[in-house]
């Protein structure tokens, strides 16, 4: 089984940024845990990152292209502005899971809505980056290979 894990913008600077919101993990922990926690399910793991909204469609794109059979993504600020990033999770038609290391219901109300919650499989918001791993382990588990 094949995983993409996607993070949008800023979240090249976990580890860094605003500690007391998103922790000391950095990205690169994160994708090993991920990688890890993947292999050890049986399945592979891809990882991108990216701080543009055209460059994140082009990606999911390409995932189907590529036969992934579930996504990850932490889609950062783009979870509250992007109609664009839902379309292309809606054109290409693969399941995925959203998730947010911190409770951004417990936060601003410009961070409550999400243009992707309504069409994915599962959201998970303010496990710290533990979400996802949890995430990885359940697409691994649970979701079915695609061809
Ligand atoms: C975030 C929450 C978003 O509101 C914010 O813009 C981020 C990170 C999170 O992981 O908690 O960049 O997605």
């Amino acid at each position: 089984l094949s995983i993409l894990l996607i993070n949008g913008p800023n979240l090249n600077l976990l580890g860094t940024r605003e500690p007391e919101v998103y922790g000391a993990a950095t990205l690169s922990d994160v994708v090993d845990a991920c990688t890890a926690t993947a292999n050890s399910a049986g399945a592979t793991l891809t990882a991108f990152q990216s701080n543009h909204e055209g460059a994140i469609v082009d990606r999911i794109h390409q995932a189907k292209l590529d036969g992934v059979d579930g996504i990850v993504i932490n889609p950062g600020a783009y979870t509250h502005t992007s109609v664009a990033i839902r379309d292309a999770f809606l054109g290409v038609d693969i399941p995925f899971i959203e998730v947010h290391v911190s409770n951004v219901h417990a936060r601003e109300a410009f961070r409550h809505n999400s243009y992707l919650s309504d069409k994915a499989v599962a959201v998970l918001a303010g496990l710290g980056v533990k979400g996802y791993e949890y995430a990885v382990q359940h697409v691994a588990t649970s979701f079915k290979k695609r061809v």
